[in-house]
């Protein structure tokens, strides 16, 4: 199972790409207004980290197009600045549209702002490389999301797609696992879920006893 970090925070990416050994980046508008950079100066600074690998880095389209034409040219001209660039398009009729018009000019695309199977099975039919159902968002919202993951990579698995499950928008361990047991290819979370979830309370307590117990005992 592949780890994302969703974030645009250049010192997050790069200790997730050096101490936890991360696949890639997600993107989105929240993330680069946080980073407090410009956009095109910030996806270029995270390009530079992930260049000569096979990182995938998520950068999204301006969010205001309304049709398929102005998503291309904008995705051409940011997956020209990296071969790492994934392209991230909206679930709407241009973003879906958009999707195939970008593959056979070479560039691949994460379908985002997923919210149910039927978007995901759409993506998947016009040759997204990502497709990203948002859990987070439709637990908030009172939605049970397990089942949607496991309906996505079920119909994924049944029709030979080779599009990438990407579980996006995902707020704590649980869903991590929730989402690997569910069969996700990949998932994606800000650099605070991923450092709660590789620590646990009683990690730090036993440490604390261990040490107690090797400090009153001769090592030799
Ligand atoms: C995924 O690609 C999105 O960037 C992300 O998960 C959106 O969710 P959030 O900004 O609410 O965390």
């Amino acid at each position: 199972m592949k780890f994302f970090l969703d974030s645009a925070i250049v010192e997050e990416i790069e200790h997730a790409f050096t101490m936890w050994h991360f696949d890639g980046v997600t993107t989105n508008p929240r993330h680069v207004q946080v980073s407090g950079k410009p956009f095109l100066k910030v996806i270029k600074e995270i390009a530079a980290l992930a260049a000569g690998t096979d990182r995938a880095i998520s950068v999204e389209v301006n969010p205001h197009h309304d049709n398929h034409a102005a998503m291309v040219e904008e995705g051409l001209k940011l997956a020209a600045i990296s071969p790492n660039f994934v392209i991230k398009l909206p679930a709407t009729e241009a973003g879906f549209k958009a999707i195939p018009l970008l593959k056979e000019q070479g560039v691949r695309a994460n379908l985002t702002l997923a919210f149910s199977a039927a978007q995901a099975l759409q993506a998947m039919r016009m040759g997204a490389t990502f497709v990203s159902p948002f859990i987070g968002w439709k637990e908030s919202n009172g939605e049970e999301t397990v089942s949607m993951i496991e309906e996505i990579v079920t119909i994924r698995d049944n029709y030979g797609f080779d599009t990438e499950v990407l579980v996006a928008a995902v707020r704590n361990a649980r869903q991590i696992v929730d989402a690997a047991v569910a069969g996700a290819d990949i998932v994606t979370a800000g650099f605070a879920v991923f450092q709660d979830a590789f620590d646990h309370p009683y990690t730090g307590v036993g440490l604390a006893k261990f040490q107690s117990f090797w400090d009153q005992t001769p090592y030799e």
